[in-house]
């Protein structure tokens, strides 16, 4: 296996906007210690509930957003530590495929303004460049050139979602963050888009990263996959041993729902207590404590390493792991309460 992209302890913090100037910053904890290996070629799945870190994690990995710690490794280089030109360079072998194929695409530009217009920022202005570019795309994501000069507003969703997968291949890229690319479509067209992925991939030998809640989808598209809560990756590895044999007690809630249509078992009820907590003030212990049916006292306090349990499948739980021979804090016994 030859890593493309390396996570090394990444944490995203935004800073909470209104709050009095006399009370402390506040900051939603988004992405918090997340290490990961993505390897060349394969498709990786990042699954969570909402506002579990996803898309932000997808940002950091492609240059959009820069952690407040941690390290992004891709190709070898260092991508927040490159020079502002490598950095440019880097950024475009890495894009974006967006959830939301009606906001994602400028209203007022039509089919070949969209497509070609990362090849316009780029520096290109030969326009029988561009547009036998655009129509090569377009025939390649089943559009066709009779599409060229019309509107996002002629286009149904499914359609709107193949010409996002061509303006985000234009310029060739090596990693493809595919951010729900299907959640907004009807299912009818859900795996027609799913399809043009995978053809897209072995075409032009992409690695994608593959963001979704929907576990049907990530075990037909997925190689290896992170199982996100509150920031944190729960558990993590190859996508066939996480199926078989889930260790963690979220993943586990996670594919309960779905077991008769994902795994072939039959479906069991595990219900989940409580909400999510808010990600500004997440458990100090186990993020997933609070709503974890077979949580133990030391899940409360201390936070669980994310360790290699077998080869390529990583846990971070205590019940899997064992306690780490740490020091309880003094005034445990008032956390716990
Ligand atoms: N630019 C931002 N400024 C402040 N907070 C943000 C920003 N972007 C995301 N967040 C917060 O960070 C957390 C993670 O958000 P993110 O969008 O990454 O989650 P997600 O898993 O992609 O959710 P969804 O499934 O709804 O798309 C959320 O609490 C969100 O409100
Ligand atoms: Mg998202």
């Amino acid at each position: 296996m030859n890593p493309i992209l390396t996570m090394q302890n990444v944490s995203v913090n935004f800073p909470v906007k209104g709050g009095l100037p006399f009370l402390k910053k506040r900051f939603v904890q988004a992405v918090s210690d997340v290490s990961l290996t993505i390897n060349q070629g394969e498709t990786f799945g990042v699954v969570g509930e909402s506002g579990c870190g996803k898309t932000t994690l997808g940002n950091a990995m492609i240059g959009m957003v820069k952690p407040t710690s941690g390290e992004v490794i891709f190709q070898g280089k260092n991508l927040y530590t490159l020079p502002k030109e490598e950095f440019k360079a880097t950024r475009r072998q890495m894009q974006m495929i967006f959830q939301d194929p009606y906001s994602s695409l400028n209203p007022r530009f039509n089919v070949y303004q969209i497509i070609s217009e990362p090849m316009f920022i780029r520096g290109e202005d030969d326009e029988e460049t561009m547009k036998a570019r655009v129509v090569e795309l377009l025939e390649l994501v089943g559009l066709s050139s009779d599409d060229l000069y019309r509107y996002p507003s002629d286009f149904s969703g499914g359609q709107r979602q193949r010409l996002g997968i061509a303006r985000s291949i234009i310029l060739n890229p090596s990693f493809l963050v595919c951010d729900e690319p299907v959640s907004a479509l009807d299912v009818s067209i859900h795996a027609q888009i799913l399809n043009l992925l995978n053809e897209i991939q072995a075409q032009m030998n992409l690695t994608y990263v593959f963001i979704s809640h929907n576990l049907a989808d990530v075990k037909n598209m997925c190689d290896r996959l992170a199982v996100m809560y509150l920031g944190k990756i729960m558990e993590s590895g190859s996508s066939e041993k996480i199926f078989r044999n889930p260790l963690h007690p979220y993943t586990q809630a996670l594919l309960a729902v779905v077991l008769d249509t994902v795994v072939g078992k039959e479906r069991e009820f595990v219900i989940l207590k409580g909400d999510i907590p808010s990600p500004i003030n997440p458990p100090m212990g186990c993020r997933f404590w609070q709503r974890c049916p077979k949580a133990m006292e030391g899940c409360k306090t201390v936070p669980p390493e994310h360790l290699e349990v077998e080869e390529d499948h990583f846990v971070a739980c205590h019940l899997v792991n064992g306690f780490p021979d740490v020091e309880l804090p003094t005034n445990y016994d008032q956390l716990v309460g």
